[in-house]
């Protein structure tokens, strides 16, 4: 089951009501798209489910625009494909220019494996503007490079959320767990 972050669809199968699947299946049943489950990305979203909230609510917003949702869709899926964790780029390269980078990157490694279209391109090369000062060519990129903040955010936030709610239940789970342990001490003896 695939969800994006705040929505109970299903995204991995079909859905005629919604029509997301039908225009990313061959991406998300791809090796390289599923190797983006391996790196973590903001919080404990990793890059993968980041690119799929992306897509995902990029598809939702240029289909309310009547703008290209499959294109939306689909380069939202791509435009992260740099294939490297970026916290141990910076860790062990040394390097600090990942969040300038990344977008050429990626476009590199989703030109090596899909074919795209020009708007797709643009899609994924300008994500990161205003920190890549290029101009986005369509609405389309002008949709990405919104959807891709709030959706960064919005998974930061879920992050702190999920630590303060383990911080929270801590006492309640330490409790349990010394019920626990009596209890097997007291059957043992
Ligand atoms: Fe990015
Ligand atoms: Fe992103």
């Amino acid at each position: 089951m695939l969800n994006a972050i705040g929505s109970k669809i299903d995204l991995s199968v079909p859905d005629s009501e919604c029509g997301y699947y039908e225009l990313v299946s061959d991406l998300l049943d791809s090796e390289v798209v599923q190797q983006m489950q391996q790196y973590m990305h903001h919080g404990h979203t990793t890059c993968f489910q980041h690119c799929l909230n992306v897509s995902y609510y990029n598809y939702l917003l240029c289909k309310l625009l009547s703008l290209d949702c499959r294109a939306g869709a689909r380069a939202g899926l791509l435009h992260d494909l740099f294939l490297y964790d970026w916290h141990d780029y910076v860790k062990v390269k040394g390097q600090r220019m990942h969040g300038w980078t990344h977008a050429g990157t990626a476009l590199a490694n989703v030109r090596k494996y899909f074919s795209i279209t020009p708007m797709e391109a643009d899609i994924i090369e300008k994500h990161m503007f205003p920190m890549n000062i290029a101009l986005p060519k369509y609405r389309e990129t002008v949709v990405i490079i919104c959807v891709d903040k709030i959706c960064g955010a919005w998974e930061v936030v879920a992050h702190w959320g999920y630590l303060m709610k383990l911080l929270a239940t801590y006492p309640v789970r330490k409790h349990r767990e010394r019920l626990a342990e009596k209890g097997t001490a007291e059957k043992a003896a």
